[in-house]
């Protein structure tokens, strides 16, 4: 195995999009930032400089930490922020991964334009379950801003409502035509006529699940959260933020541009919103004419059937030790509150992040970050920062076992908290997420730090444990799961790796709203199973 150094310098650039221009923050002023390269088992380092005046950190989203969760990155759980001329240097290993994934900031908003892709390959010798094909191409879906991504969350959460949709959909940071003024501002691969080709698609949107599709080709998946998958062959893709997909395309359509479009997934039936997807060019070698042969379409951004039928495709090629048996069997609620009061009564204030009217929970607890790391509170036993009592209580009213679908849970006012849970070294966790559907339009993707999880069932309604049919032969192996609105998923994973592991959904909003928690996992007997002292130079809050 090798060791792979990169540097990170925070800068930020100007950028012009849709003919107006503004400064973002990016990594080494690249936009989407640099590409992690690496293989199985290799260990990487990357030195993060902060050379802006925002705080800082980097999250390997979907690496699993073994045994260095210091390196995890996520403000506030894991590290103090790296502040304005400060440095961190992240040191970890991809133990047994390899595949597609992405990093991207973990503090603020920042991840609106600080995210790139991670792409491990297989150890030197190593074959592919898949003949490999001819090339392959990096494809990041992001969401696009004028205004400062910072500034939206923190003029969003003044407000109490809810954030403003993107002003574009991205495909690796271009609008695409259907844009003002970004006709030239597209992605484009070039394709040899009849050659196959591997599309290492992420999600790095800020707030939004996105459908993907290529115009008149299939796509085969072959990998989800960079574990590979029983091929499986479908017209379009559905991602979760934080969710990547590879899929092997053929060129084997007549000469031609071709469209890929991304765009917008939301459940709701009722929300209605401009629908305009972020176009990319698939164009074959040879082909003269630079009018489109056949244009993409995108599903209807409500279209349930379509995400269903994905993930209900979506198998382990080769599962690994799917606990069977269960040792600690876990219900959270996870939902939207909107929070008893009115913003015309001034006297009665609301309790959601900075009085708003919306909060977001799991068992009724909204998440207050602390002010210190808790994992720093937790390793150096620093009082008074975090309680380790989750779950709380979930909501009365919400009867499960008798499966009536969404009977509105009793669930308008949420606590506050900081809340952790603690589970003992090699818990064999079941953990049912239960969406409440009670105010939320879209599924919520729910992302556990430290772990990939096998998603062993998943359905609408309510979760009902006599009828529900879980699949422990070849579930995906995920790092994220889109939890159908007024719908449930159940996860399985064994907590084997010590640590403090966020949990949280994966719009970015509803973090903001307090849809978060931490596990705390703690160490076993081993020195395998012991988490090691803190690097040095930790960023100091
Ligand atoms: Cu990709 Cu906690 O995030």
């Amino acid at each position: 195995r090798s060791t792979r150094f990169y540097t990170f310098k925070v800068q930020t650039m100007r950028i012009t999009k849709m003919c107006k221009s503004k400064d973002i923050v990016t990594i080494n002023k690249i936009f989407p930032g640099p590409v992690i390269y690496a293989q199985e088992d290799d260990r990487v380092i990357v030195k993060v400089i902060n050379e802006t005046p925002y705080n800082t950190t980097i999250h390997w989203h979907g690496v699993r930490q073994r045994l260095s969760c210091w390196f995890d990155g996520p403000s506030y759980i894991t590290q103090c922020p790296i502040q304005a001329g400060q440095s961190f240097t992240y040191e970890f290993t991809f133990v047994k991964q390899k595949g597609t994934l992405l990093w991207h900031a973990h503090v603020s908003w920042l991840r609106g334009t600080v995210y790139g892709a991670i792409v491990v390959y297989p150890r030197s010798g190593v074959p592919y379950p898949f003949k490999y094909p001819y090339e392959e191409h990096i494809i990041v879906l992001g969401e696009y801003w004028h205004k400062d991504v910072v500034q939206i969350e923190k003029d969003t959460l003044a407000s109490g409502g809810s954030p403003p949709i993107a002003d574009a959909f991205t495909i690796n940071g271009h609008p695409g035509p259907n844009y003002n003024c970004s006709a030239n501002d597209v992605y484009k691969i070039d394709v040899v006529p009849g050659k196959t080709y591997l599309l290492r698609i992420i999600n790095a949107a800020l707030n939004m699940e996105n459908f993907f599709t290529i115009a008149n080709h299939k796509l085969t998946i072959v990998e989800a959260d960079a574990e590979y998958t029983k091929p499986f062959t479908v017209d379009r893709l559905m991602l979760s933020p934080g969710q990547t997909i590879n899929v092997l395309v053929t060129a084997n359509q007549p000469i031609g541009k071709y469209s890929m479009a991304m765009g917008p997934y939301m459940s709701a039936k009722n929300v209605s919103f401009q629908n305009i997807s972020a176009i990319a060019y698939f164009q074959y070698i040879g082909c003269t004419t630079n009018s489109l042969a056949l244009e993409a379409q995108l599903p209807c951004f409500n279209d349930n059937l379509a995400v269903k039928t994905i993930m209900d495709g979506l198998r382990s090629l080769n599962p690994v030790n799917v606990p069977l048996e269960i040792d600690t069997n876990l219900f959270f609620t996870i939902g939207l509150n909107v929070e008893q009061c009115h913003s015309s009564n001034p006297n009665k204030s609301c309790r959601g992040p900075n009085g708003g009217v919306v909060a977001a929970s799991m068992n009724n607890i909204s998440f207050i970050k602390p002010q210190v790391s808790l994992l720093q509170a937790y390793y150096n036993e620093i009082h008074g920062h975090y309680t380790a009592d989750f779950p709380g209580v979930p909501p009365k009213v919400y009867d499960f076992v008798n499966g009536a679908p969404n009977k509105i849970p009793n669930n308008t006012q949420s606590l506050n908290g900081t809340r952790t849970m603690v589970l003992e070294y090699g818990s064999r966790v079941q953990l049912i997420l239960q969406d409440t559907g009670t105010v939320s339009t879209e599924n919520h993707p729910i992302h556990l730090h430290g772990y990939s999880f096998y998603v062993v069932g998943y359905g609408t309604g309510n979760y009902n444990p006599g009828k529900a049919k879980l699949n422990l032969v070849d579930p995906p192996y995920m790092n994220t799961i889109g939890v159908p609105v007024g719908g449930w998923a159940a996860i399985r994973f064994t907590a084997d790796n010590p640590g403090v592991w966020f949990m949280h959904c994966h719009l970015e909003i509803h973090m903001s709203w307090g849809l978060s928690m931490a596990f705390i996992v703690k160490n076993g007997k081993g020195k395998m199973e012991t988490l090691p002292h803190p690097p040095a130079n930790m960023p100091k809050c």
